[in-house]
Protein backbone atom coordinates (compact mmCIF):
# COMPACT_ATOMS: atom_id res chain seq x y z
CA UNK A 1 0.00 0.00 0.00
CA UNK A 2 1.05 3.53 -0.74
CA UNK A 3 2.45 5.00 2.63
CA UNK A 4 1.70 9.15 1.63
CA UNK A 5 -1.35 9.20 3.73
CA UNK A 6 0.79 11.61 6.27
CA UNK A 7 1.48 14.07 3.11
CA UNK A 8 -2.32 14.76 3.49
CA UNK A 9 -3.69 16.26 6.07
CA UNK A 10 -7.15 14.68 7.01
CA UNK A 11 -7.25 11.01 8.15
CA UNK A 12 -8.44 7.88 7.43
CA UNK A 13 -10.21 5.66 9.29
CA UNK A 14 -11.46 2.00 8.19
CA UNK A 15 -13.39 -0.88 9.90
CA UNK A 16 -12.70 -4.49 8.79
CA UNK A 17 -14.47 -7.90 10.18
CA UNK A 18 -16.48 -10.42 8.27
CA UNK A 19 -20.38 -9.68 7.92
CA UNK A 20 -22.59 -9.26 11.38
CA UNK A 21 -19.42 -8.07 13.01
CA UNK A 22 -20.75 -4.63 13.83
CA UNK A 23 -18.59 -2.50 11.74
CA UNK A 24 -21.18 0.14 10.44
CA UNK A 25 -22.76 0.31 13.77
CA UNK A 26 -19.31 1.23 15.10
CA UNK A 27 -18.66 3.12 12.06
CA UNK A 28 -21.47 5.32 12.56
CA UNK A 29 -20.80 6.07 16.21
CA UNK A 30 -17.44 7.26 15.36
CA UNK A 31 -19.12 9.56 12.34
CA UNK A 32 -21.51 11.08 14.47
CA UNK A 33 -18.54 11.85 17.59
CA UNK A 34 -16.59 13.18 15.41
CA UNK A 35 -18.93 15.43 13.75
CA UNK A 36 -19.70 16.82 17.26
CA UNK A 37 -16.52 17.28 18.05
CA UNK A 38 -16.06 19.67 14.89
CA UNK A 39 -14.21 17.22 12.68
CA UNK A 40 -15.48 17.53 8.85
CA UNK A 41 -16.35 13.65 8.46
CA UNK A 42 -17.12 11.92 5.05
CA UNK A 43 -17.84 8.18 4.61
CA UNK A 44 -17.30 5.53 1.74
CA UNK A 45 -18.25 1.83 1.59
CA UNK A 46 -17.84 -1.14 -0.27
CA UNK A 47 -18.91 -2.05 -3.45
CA UNK A 48 -20.30 1.41 -4.10
CA UNK A 49 -19.08 2.60 -7.00
CA UNK A 50 -21.06 3.01 -9.66
CA UNK A 51 -18.66 2.23 -12.37
CA UNK A 52 -19.04 -1.45 -11.92
CA UNK A 53 -22.33 -1.72 -10.36
CA UNK A 54 -24.66 -3.18 -13.11
CA UNK A 55 -21.84 -5.55 -14.17
CA UNK A 56 -21.79 -7.02 -10.87
CA UNK A 57 -25.21 -7.13 -10.10
CA UNK A 58 -25.48 -8.80 -13.28
CA UNK A 59 -22.58 -11.46 -13.77
CA UNK A 60 -23.28 -11.94 -9.76
CA UNK A 61 -27.11 -13.07 -10.83
CA UNK A 62 -25.72 -15.19 -13.61
CA UNK A 63 -22.57 -16.64 -11.22
CA UNK A 64 -20.42 -15.81 -13.58
CA UNK A 65 -17.72 -14.94 -11.40
CA UNK A 66 -14.34 -16.67 -10.88
CA UNK A 67 -12.26 -15.88 -8.26
CA UNK A 68 -9.89 -13.95 -9.55
CA UNK A 69 -12.28 -11.92 -12.00
CA UNK A 70 -14.29 -11.43 -9.12
CA UNK A 71 -11.09 -10.05 -7.57
CA UNK A 72 -9.98 -7.85 -10.39
CA UNK A 73 -13.88 -6.55 -10.32
CA UNK A 74 -13.43 -5.44 -6.75
CA UNK A 75 -10.86 -3.71 -7.40
CA UNK A 76 -11.78 -1.84 -9.69
CA UNK A 77 -14.62 -0.66 -7.80
CA UNK A 78 -11.85 0.36 -5.12
CA UNK A 79 -9.74 1.85 -7.22
CA UNK A 80 -12.69 4.09 -8.35
CA UNK A 81 -13.52 4.95 -4.75
CA UNK A 82 -10.35 5.94 -4.10
CA UNK A 83 -10.03 8.38 -6.62
CA UNK A 84 -12.96 9.87 -6.31
CA UNK A 85 -14.21 9.72 -2.79
CA UNK A 86 -10.80 8.53 -0.63
CA UNK A 87 -8.05 10.40 -2.01
CA UNK A 88 -9.47 13.66 -2.57
CA UNK A 89 -11.13 14.52 0.75
CA UNK A 90 -8.03 13.46 2.32
CA UNK A 91 -6.50 16.00 0.60
CA UNK A 92 -8.89 18.24 1.78
CA UNK A 93 -8.68 17.64 5.32
CA UNK A 94 -11.60 15.96 6.20
CA UNK A 95 -11.53 12.53 8.59
CA UNK A 96 -12.57 9.95 5.77
CA UNK A 97 -14.45 6.78 7.24
CA UNK A 98 -14.33 3.62 5.33
CA UNK A 99 -16.46 0.80 5.92
CA UNK A 100 -14.51 -1.92 4.77
CA UNK A 101 -11.25 -1.41 3.02
CA UNK A 102 -8.60 -3.15 0.83
CA UNK A 103 -8.02 -6.21 3.78
CA UNK A 104 -11.71 -7.20 2.82
CA UNK A 105 -10.40 -8.26 -0.67
CA UNK A 106 -7.11 -9.72 0.95
CA UNK A 107 -9.31 -11.82 3.60
CA UNK A 108 -11.90 -12.41 1.22
CA UNK A 109 -10.21 -13.20 -1.99
CA UNK A 110 -7.71 -15.43 -0.48
CA UNK A 111 -10.38 -17.72 1.21
CA UNK A 112 -11.19 -18.06 -2.38
CA UNK A 113 -7.95 -19.62 -3.31
CA UNK A 114 -6.52 -16.19 -4.87
CA UNK A 115 -2.83 -15.71 -4.24
CA UNK A 116 -1.94 -13.45 -1.11
CA UNK A 117 0.94 -11.75 -2.45
CA UNK A 118 -1.14 -11.36 -5.96
CA UNK A 119 -3.81 -9.61 -4.69
CA UNK A 120 -1.87 -7.19 -2.30
CA UNK A 121 0.40 -6.24 -4.81
CA UNK A 122 -3.13 -5.55 -6.99
CA UNK A 123 -4.10 -3.14 -4.36
CA UNK A 124 -0.79 -1.29 -3.78
CA UNK A 125 -2.33 2.26 -5.22
CA UNK A 126 -4.28 2.15 -1.50
CA UNK A 127 -3.48 4.84 1.08
CA UNK A 128 -2.36 3.22 4.26
CA UNK A 129 -4.98 3.96 6.19
CA UNK A 130 -4.20 6.05 9.84
CA UNK A 131 -5.80 3.46 12.08
CA UNK A 132 -7.03 -0.03 10.63
CA UNK A 133 -10.17 -1.32 13.22
CA UNK A 134 -10.67 -5.45 13.07
CA UNK A 135 -13.60 -5.94 15.10
CA UNK A 136 -13.31 -9.93 15.50
CA UNK A 137 -15.84 -12.26 16.02
CA UNK A 138 -16.43 -15.90 15.64
CA UNK A 139 -18.71 -17.01 12.69
CA UNK A 140 -20.84 -18.75 14.93
CA UNK A 141 -21.67 -15.09 16.38
CA UNK A 142 -21.90 -13.46 13.24
CA UNK A 143 -24.59 -15.71 11.95
CA UNK A 144 -26.67 -15.21 15.08
CA UNK A 145 -26.74 -11.45 14.36
CA UNK A 146 -27.08 -11.52 10.97
CA UNK A 147 -30.35 -14.30 10.55
CA UNK A 148 -33.58 -12.58 11.31
CA UNK A 149 -31.90 -9.19 10.90
CA UNK A 150 -31.15 -7.80 7.43
CA UNK A 151 -31.15 -9.09 4.47
CA UNK A 152 -30.79 -13.21 3.82
CA UNK A 153 -27.28 -14.27 3.17
CA UNK A 154 -26.59 -14.28 -0.51
CA UNK A 155 -24.65 -16.52 -2.85
CA UNK A 156 -21.50 -15.29 -2.60
CA UNK A 157 -21.40 -13.75 0.87
CA UNK A 158 -21.90 -16.93 1.52
CA UNK A 159 -18.79 -18.10 -0.44
CA UNK A 160 -20.69 -21.26 -1.55
CA UNK A 161 -19.02 -20.22 -4.59
CA UNK A 162 -16.11 -21.87 -3.28
CA UNK A 163 -17.48 -24.06 -0.38
CA UNK A 164 -19.76 -25.71 -2.89
CA UNK A 165 -22.19 -26.77 0.56
CA UNK A 166 -25.48 -26.04 -0.67
CA UNK A 167 -27.18 -25.02 3.04
CA UNK A 168 -26.87 -20.98 2.87
CA UNK A 169 -25.68 -20.96 6.29
CA UNK A 170 -23.68 -23.83 7.11
CA UNK A 171 -21.54 -22.63 3.51
CA UNK A 172 -21.44 -19.51 5.75
CA UNK A 173 -20.51 -20.75 8.85
CA UNK A 174 -17.28 -22.39 6.97
CA UNK A 175 -16.16 -19.70 4.49
CA UNK A 176 -16.33 -16.81 7.08
CA UNK A 177 -14.12 -19.25 9.25
CA UNK A 178 -11.69 -19.00 6.13
CA UNK A 179 -11.96 -14.96 5.97
CA UNK A 180 -11.90 -15.19 9.89
CA UNK A 181 -8.17 -16.95 9.47
CA UNK A 182 -6.71 -14.56 6.81
CA UNK A 183 -7.74 -11.26 8.95
CA UNK A 184 -6.17 -12.93 11.99
CA UNK A 185 -3.28 -13.81 9.65
CA UNK A 186 -3.19 -9.56 8.96
CA UNK A 187 -3.14 -8.39 12.19
CA UNK A 188 0.59 -8.00 12.65
CA UNK A 189 0.89 -7.97 8.87
CA UNK A 190 -1.09 -4.55 8.79
CA UNK A 191 -0.85 -3.67 11.84
CA UNK A 192 -4.64 -3.64 12.77
CA UNK A 193 -6.12 -2.84 15.81
CA UNK A 194 -8.17 -5.48 17.31
CA UNK A 195 -11.33 -5.17 18.98
CA UNK A 196 -13.54 -7.98 20.62
CA UNK A 197 -16.78 -7.77 19.11
CA UNK A 198 -18.62 -9.62 21.43
CA UNK A 199 -18.03 -6.60 23.86
CA UNK A 200 -20.65 -4.00 24.24
CA UNK A 201 -21.35 -1.76 21.66
CA UNK A 202 -20.18 1.45 23.99
CA UNK A 203 -17.29 -0.71 25.41
CA UNK A 204 -16.10 -1.00 21.24
CA UNK A 205 -17.13 2.55 20.60
CA UNK A 206 -14.83 3.64 23.34
CA UNK A 207 -12.08 1.96 22.68
CA UNK A 208 -12.25 3.44 19.35
CA UNK A 209 -12.79 6.64 20.09
CA UNK A 210 -9.79 6.21 22.56
CA UNK A 211 -6.98 4.94 19.47
CA UNK A 212 -8.55 7.73 17.45
CA UNK A 213 -8.30 10.34 19.46
CA UNK A 214 -4.45 10.03 19.76
CA UNK A 215 -4.16 9.99 16.19
CA UNK A 216 -6.14 14.02 15.58
CA UNK A 217 -3.74 16.19 16.41
CA UNK A 218 -3.07 18.95 14.11
CA UNK A 219 -6.14 17.59 12.51
CA UNK A 220 -8.28 20.50 11.16
CA UNK A 221 -11.80 21.22 12.67
CA UNK A 222 -14.39 23.13 10.99
CA UNK A 223 -15.63 26.73 11.96
CA UNK A 224 -17.61 26.26 15.06
CA UNK A 225 -21.25 27.43 13.69
CA UNK A 226 -22.20 30.80 15.20
N1 LIG B 1 -21.94 -5.27 20.23
C1 LIG B 1 -23.04 -5.82 19.70
N2 LIG B 1 -23.72 -6.75 20.38
C2 LIG B 1 -24.83 -7.32 19.86
N3 LIG B 1 -25.36 -7.01 18.65
C3 LIG B 1 -24.70 -6.09 17.92
C4 LIG B 1 -23.52 -5.45 18.40
N4 LIG B 1 -23.09 -4.58 17.45
C5 LIG B 1 -23.97 -4.67 16.44
N5 LIG B 1 -24.95 -5.57 16.71
C6 LIG B 1 -26.08 -5.95 15.83
O1 LIG B 1 -25.59 -6.95 14.93
C7 LIG B 1 -26.10 -6.72 13.61
C8 LIG B 1 -24.95 -6.50 12.63
O2 LIG B 1 -24.31 -5.26 12.92
P1 LIG B 1 -23.66 -4.37 11.78
O3 LIG B 1 -23.10 -3.15 12.41
O4 LIG B 1 -24.61 -4.18 10.65
O5 LIG B 1 -22.47 -5.34 11.32
P2 LIG B 1 -21.59 -5.33 9.98
O6 LIG B 1 -21.63 -3.93 9.45
O7 LIG B 1 -20.23 -5.72 10.45
O8 LIG B 1 -22.18 -6.35 9.06
C9 LIG B 1 -27.05 -5.54 13.72
O9 LIG B 1 -28.35 -6.02 13.88
C10 LIG B 1 -26.57 -4.80 14.95
O10 LIG B 1 -27.59 -4.09 15.56
MG1 LIG C 1 -22.15 -3.27 7.52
Amino acid sequence: MRADQEDFPGRLFIVEGIDGSGKSTQLSLLQKWLESEGYGTYFSEWNSSPLVRDVTRRAKKKRMFTPMTFSLIHATDFADRSERHIIPPLKAGAIVLADRYAYTAFARDVARGVNARWVRNLYRFAVTPTIGFYFRISADEAVKRIVGGRDAISYYEAGIDSTHIEDIEESFRVFQGSVIDEYDRMVDEFGLVVIDANQSIEDQQAQMRDAVAKTLDGAPRMEPRS
